[in-house]
């Protein structure tokens, strides 16, 4: 399974990249934001940042919602880099441009997704990847990890080659269940990444093997 790291903040891509196992990472317009960063330049200079950052897939998500200015602003930010991934909503024109996009070679990650008729449908166009958000589906009280494990056998049963990016990660627990389920990425927030190696168990073993040490060696 890939991680990705879910955040605009250049210091925590740094931390997260400092552990060794980063893969990608996503944002999102409300990331961005939260990052301060508007106008066109500046978001583009980000994106640039974030790639020559790291190396692996970044999904920047477009802000148009009609098919002809997502193929615009989705032509404009794929060519800022190699690694960028169009992030495109799941709607109608959503649909139409993700298949544009397959079609000319550009990739995509299909995002706000809630179903798996959606799922079906975002690798029928073609998408590279697919974003359920299991956090907001917890949300409603429903279970966000079983759609991951309902997409993960249809797209095995159906041969789709769509990776299932599990999103809207809130803790460690969610990354564990999302890889359990079957789901090829987690795009997570640095602490629920860092959360994974969390045990009590382990920092009091650690504490008594280093006092065994120490008494062993004064
Ligand atoms: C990432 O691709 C998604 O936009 C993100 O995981 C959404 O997370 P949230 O539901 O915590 O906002």
């Amino acid at each position: 399974m890939k991680f990705f790291v879910d955040t605009a903040n250049l210091t925590e891509i740094k931390e997260a990249l400092e552990l060794g196992i980063l893969d990608g990472v996503t944002t999102n317009p409300s990331l961005m934001a939260k990052e301060g960063i508007t106008g066109e330049d500046n978001v583009r200079a980000h994106y640039k940042a974030i790639c020559e950052l790291v190396e692996g897939d970044i999904s920047a998500e477009v802000i148009a919602t009609d098919f002809n200015e997502m193929i615009k602003e989705g032509k404009a930010l794929a060519d800022i880099h190699e690694n960028i991934v169009v992030k495109v909503p799941m709607t109608v024109d959503g649909i139409k441009a993700i298949r544009w996009f397959s079609d000319h070679d550009i990739r995509t990650n299909c995002t706000l997704v809630f179903s798996a008729g959606q799922a079906i449908l975002a690798a029928k166009a073609g998408a590279t990847y697919l974003s359920p958000f299991i956090g907001r589906i917890d949300d409603m009280t429903w279970d966000g990890v079983e759609l991951i494990a309902q997409i993960a056998d249809i797209y095995t049963i159906q041969g789709f080659q769509t990776e299932i990016l599990a999103a809207s990660i809130r803790n460690p627990l969610h990354i564990v269940r999302a890889a359990e389920a079957g789901a090829d990425v987690c795009t997570c927030p640095l602490s629920a990444i860092l959360g994974l190696a969390k045990h009590p168990l382990t920092d009091i073993g650690l504490a008594k093997f280093l006092e065994d040490h120490k008494k062993a060696n004064s």
